[in-house]
């Protein structure tokens, strides 16, 4: 087959960059059991058979797909939609259906969206367990500001490892607001958008005091957690108060294979988590450990000090509390850490869902310990990587 050298794109009111790839060579009819298929096969061995339905949902004419904002006009529980005529032209797919309209589709955008692949654009980084040893990715605070580099390596890293480093950063107040703004709205929450750690008189958080915090999510309490947090280290000449971080999936995997009782206590039997204080209580009642219908983990909830009263059958007690404290000292042991001290201009970012946080006890009599903080929705930062990768 001949190569198709005078390949049109075809407007299909997409970002996602298809203008090079595998050219579109044959389309044919088929009957596939009696059904109509819509036959497709590229240069590179690809193929596949489209019921017609599909095709005509994905028109991306005028009339099928809004020229601003590419989303769908197009309603297919008003279309009879039939059977189309099937061509090629210039590396496009041309189709005529039944009731006279037309769709025109490019090649290499249907190959890179036909039905079965599951991931159009490998754009977003899959997850990838902390081996013993981690030490978070580090990106300078000018790489991330002023190149786009720098930003998508920053983003990757959170994605990949849900923990990364940013350095050599300005001291000013709310540099945590204005680096989180450019790539989301701030997450607000009981504790505002932007909250600030350092002890405080007659504190209503754990972290408002010198004492040691342990390997926790934030505000798990919530329906909907913060999903990252940003933390900005502004100063840090008290004693102590040095930064742990846990990858809570690689602890809780190890626990699923090691002791699968304990795993299956946490992950079925939910709890209440609760904050209180004069202005809220918020409550929520859900297992430590979530998993997804397949079995793969999604979320870890962990935070002592915010656990409320535990309400499980009293012939569940003894072994929900062997489960908890088992998977407690999993955390705490050293293979699964990565622990190091921020210094000022600093700034960590993690995925509160999946990474643990902590720091040690300081004591407030031998300097300052400030740091800023505040969190941003996943959904942003794949977003921002997406953007840059266009
Ligand atoms: C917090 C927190 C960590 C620190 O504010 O939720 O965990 O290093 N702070 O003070
Ligand atoms: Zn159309
Ligand atoms: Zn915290």
């Amino acid at each position: 087959m001949a190569p198709v050298i005078d390949r049109e794109r075809v407007e299909m009111k997409e970002l996602a960059d298809y203008s090079d790839g595998p050219s579109l060579i044959s389309s044919e009819l088929i009957q596939v059991d009696e059904s109509p298929r819509v036959a497709l096969a590229w240069d590179d061995g690809a193929h596949t058979a489209l019921p017609p339905i599909w095709l005509r949902d994905h028109c991306p004419c005028d009339a099928c797909r809004h020229a601003s904002s590419r989303e769908r006009l197009c309603k297919i529980i008003d279309i009879e939609v039939g059977v189309p005529d099937v061509s090629l032209d210039h590396g496009a797919l041309l189709l005529v259906w039944p009731d006279g309209h037309e769709s025109r589709f490019d090649g290499v955008w249907l190959h890179q969206r036909r039905p079965g692949q599951h991931q159009f654009q490998p754009t977003v980084p899959a997850a990838r367990a902390w081996r013993e040893g981690f030490m978070p990715a580090q990106v300078t605070h000018r790489d991330f500001t002023s190149t786009d580099a720098g930003q998508r390596q920053w983003l990757e890293a959170l994605i990949r490892d849900g923990l990364v480093l940013l350095d050599q950063g300005p001291t000013e107040s709310d540099e945590v607001t204005r680096i989180a703004e450019s790539i989301g709205p701030l997450r607000a929450t009981n504790f505002g958008a932007r909250f600030d750690v350092q002890s405080k008189p007659n504190p209503n958080n754990a972290a408002y005091t010198a004492i040691e915090l342990e390997l926790h999510s934030d505000l798990p309490n919530w329906r909907n957690p913060p999903d990252i947090q940003l933390l900005y280290c502004l100063e840090s000449e008290a004693e102590g108060g040095a930064s742990t971080f846990a990858d809570g999936f690689a602890v809780a995997e190890a626990m699923r294979h090691e002791s699968p009782k304990h795993f299956a206590m946490l992950a079925e039997i939910p709890i209440d988590l609760r904050f209180q204080d004069d202005d809220h209580d918020i409550v929520v009642r859900e297992p430590i450990i979530r998993t997804d219908d397949r079995g793969e983990l999604r979320e870890i909830r962990f935070n002592n000090w915010i656990r409320d009263a535990v309400d499980v059958a009293p012939d569940q007690i003894e072994d929900w509390y062997a489960a908890y404290c088992d998977f407690w000292a999993r955390l705490r042991a050293p293979r699964y850490r990565a622990d190091f001290e921020l210094a000022p201009g600093q700034m960590i970012a993690f995925d509160n869902r999946r990474v643990l946080h902590g720091r040690g006890e300081f004591n407030p009599n031998t300097g300052k310990r400030h740091l800023q903080g505040c969190y941003l929705d996943y959904d942003m930062v794949e977003s921002k990587l997406r953007v840059l990768a266009r």
